[in-house]
């Protein structure tokens, strides 16, 4: 059987119009714009007109990759779908855009994997692929997450991190020419190599408890008393962990394709912490002006951020054709993970 490789066709994105800034925030509950920096880097994020679904954000964003991959949503056969917050507890929003988008009845996965979905769903669209599974796959990472989160004195320590964003990308198959793979020594464009872990002993560092199978009852008036319906986080042990794991990962997958951090012409990271991406472009080696943050604007938008990044490096010509690209995540689960793709 003749090789494939799994290539980026298009990348689009779509953010909320209604910007909240820390000021904003700052009239709900005790905090502050000095805060927030400081801590985070976050200066504004977008939050989502009330009734606005995941699906229903996530759509511009496909219509915006398939036009720039030249194709309809119709001639994509697969679609994977990323999301924390789903429209509905189920089903995944796979299947609700398949209506939505008016394709074909193919399969929709729905993947789980938080803040490293991309990721996640990067490699899971590879191997799809490669194993001559999927021709043209729609990668759709959603997130609406404005509602769940406490504005108040008692969720200010998570409410102030989050915000609403969608991204969406067309992954398809290409011949190998002479049978050659991408890889960092040549130039034949698509994804080279994935990585992921997990540690679930993490999950309760960070989650959002209810509705779920350990509550008696799935959801109760003791659970919306309690606020368990909202996402709870140990910060400093979600850090630790963070600039940990993406380094030994990052370390890991360049190191077997004989990549120096010198060689990679952008990372594009998770926006959780400003501060995370400092540590971690710090100790890899790698320059300042080639990392991509966005988080300054949109807070951490969970799956959807390493796309929208994605697509606006594209929009402002940081991310060219032949670059060598690296993405890097932690989240939630603990789950982690980097794709290093030929671009
Ligand atoms: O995307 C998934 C992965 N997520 C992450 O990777 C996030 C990882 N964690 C972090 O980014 C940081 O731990 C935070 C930004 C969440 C917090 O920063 P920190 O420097 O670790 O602060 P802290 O949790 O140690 O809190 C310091 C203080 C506390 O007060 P005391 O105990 O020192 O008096 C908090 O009560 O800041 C207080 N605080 C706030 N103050 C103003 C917590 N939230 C706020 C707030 N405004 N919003």
């Amino acid at each position: 059987m003749e090789k494939t490789r799994s290539v980026i066709r298009g990348v689009g994105h779509n953010v909320p119009t209604q910007v909240v800034t820390n000021n904003d925030l700052a009239k709900f509950m005790d905090t502050s714009d000095e805060w927030i920096v400081e801590r985070t880097g976050i200066r504004e994020r977008r939050f989502v007109e009330p009734g606005t679904t995941t699906s229903d954000l996530a759509l511009p964003a496909v219509q915006m990759a398939c036009e720039r991959a030249g194709v309809e949503p119709r001639d994509c056969d697969m679609i994977i779908a990323a999301t924390l917050s789903p429209d509905y507890f189920f089903p995944g929003i796979g299947t609700v855009l398949q209506s939505k988008l008016a394709m074909n009845h193919v399969p929709a996965l729905d993947l789980r994997a938080q803040c490293s979905g991309l990721i996640y769903g990067l490699a899971t669209a590879d191997a799809y692929i490669r194993a001559g599974m999927g021709k043209r796959i729609l990668l759709v990472c959603s997130e609406v997450q404005s509602p769940i989160l406490e504005l108040s004195n008692r969720g200010r320590d998570m409410a102030v991190l989050f915000g609403d964003g969608a991204g969406a990308l067309v992954i398809e198959a290409q011949p190998c020419l002479n049978g050659e793979t991408p890889s960092s020594k040549n130039s034949v464009r698509g994804i080279i190599d994935s990585a992921m872990g997990s540690d679930g002993s993490g999950a309760q560092q960070l989650f959002l408890k209810a509705p779920g199978s350990t509550t008696k009852g799935f959801l109760t008036q003791e659970s919306l008393d309690s606020g368990d319906i909202h996402p709870k986080m140990d910060g400093r042990v979600v850090f630790k962990n963070a600039v940990t794991r993406m380094l030994e990962v990052a370390t890991t997958v360049l190191e077997r394709n004989g990549v120096s951090p010198g060689e990679i012409d952008l990372v594009l990271p998770h926006q959780a912490n400003l501060r995370i991406n400092d540590a971690v472009r710090e100790k890899l080696g790698v320059s300042q002006e080639r990392v991509f943050n966005n988080i300054q604007k949109y807070g951490n938008t969970t799956a959807a951020t390493i796309p929208i990044c994605m697509s606006e490096a594209v929009e402002q010509g940081k991310l060219k054709e032949g670059n060598l690209v690296l993405t890097l995540a932690f989240g939630a689960g603990f789950t982690w993970g980097c794709n290093l793709i030929r671009w």
